[in-house]
């Protein structure tokens, strides 16, 4: 199989859908890979999924570096995308370009990912510029969970019109593809059909060029299910099932038996 990279990715639009699910380390990257998937996303959703924040917020660069690092060996197929976390390209444009290019130097990831449509325009392009390829994000962007007032559907109704400028403006900055999250599905339809880059879709809709979850919603890990996230395999019983058969046997010393002893 070929190496998936981010032209191939932009030669994607509007043919075979693009498929992405987050990782946080190796032995999750290595499995994804195996399995066939594009795109590998060590999201910024490793603060709630794997070190116990509230949200994304406090995730730190240094962090994100940590968790990408094992991503990026594991990932021999897939093209690995590396989340600038809250605070990390907001400040100037010189922190923008110093922090993308840390992490793609520091963690072997291959693009990064920026939240924000047209505000974000001027960062996305300074780090398009400096040749580190960008993935954009707009909607429902979880860094700015405190400005919505919780997790909300954006871009309905009279918002539609500025998700559209969003998304134009994060393609015009030069991004080579684009996330789409938490938008009504017509609204993900318009803008798939107006930007000439791939859209890829997380609670968007089916028409979307790609589509992204979070591997823990999918395994079924977590105790908040997101009515887009599907669950195709239920990973916590199984883990919780295994702890306590484990448990039981040893309580009772019916493990380890001769079988799983050394003579
Ligand atoms: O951090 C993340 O997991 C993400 C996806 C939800 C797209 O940004």
């Amino acid at each position: 199989m070929d190496k998936v990279t981010v032209p191939l990715i932009r030669e994607r639009k509007g043919g075979e859908r693009i498929t992405m699910l987050t990782a946080y380390d190796f032995p999750f990257a290595s499995i994804l890979d195996n399995a066939g998937i594009d795109i590998i996303l060590v999201g910024d959703s490793v603060g709630n999924n794997i070190l116990g924040y509230p949200n994304s917020l406090p995730v730190t660069v240094d962090e994100m570096i940590h968790h990408s690092k094992p991503v990026a060996k594991a990932a021999k197929r897939a093209l690995v995308v590396i989340d600038m976390p809250f605070m990390s390209y907001h400040e100037s444009l010189e922190q923008a370009r110093r922090n993308a290019g840390r992490m793609i130097k520091e963690s072997g990831a291959e693009a990064v990912k920026v939240e924000g449509g047209v505000k974000m325009r001027d960062a996305i392009t300074a780090i398009v510029d400096i040749d580190i390829p960008v993935m954009g994000h707009v909607g429902l962007t979880p860094q700015s969970v405190n400005a919505f007032g919780g997790f909300k559907v954006q871009g309905k109704g009279a918002a539609e019109e500025r998700l559209m400028e969003d998304a134009k403006a994060v393609e015009e900055a030069g991004a080579f593809a684009v996330v789409l999250e938490g938008v009504p599905r017509d609204a993900a339809r318009r803008v798939t059909e107006i930007l000439s880059i791939p859209t890829i879709g997380i609670g968007a809709g089916p028409d979307c060029d790609g589509q992204v979850l979070v591997i823990h919603d999918l395994l079924g890990f977590g105790d908040f299910r997101p009515k887009f996230a599907k669950t195709y395999v239920n990973i916590r019983e199984q883990i919780e099932k295994g702890v306590k058969d484990y448990i039981g046997e040893v309580r009772t010393g019916a493990f380890p038996d001769d079988a799983h002893s050394y003579h």
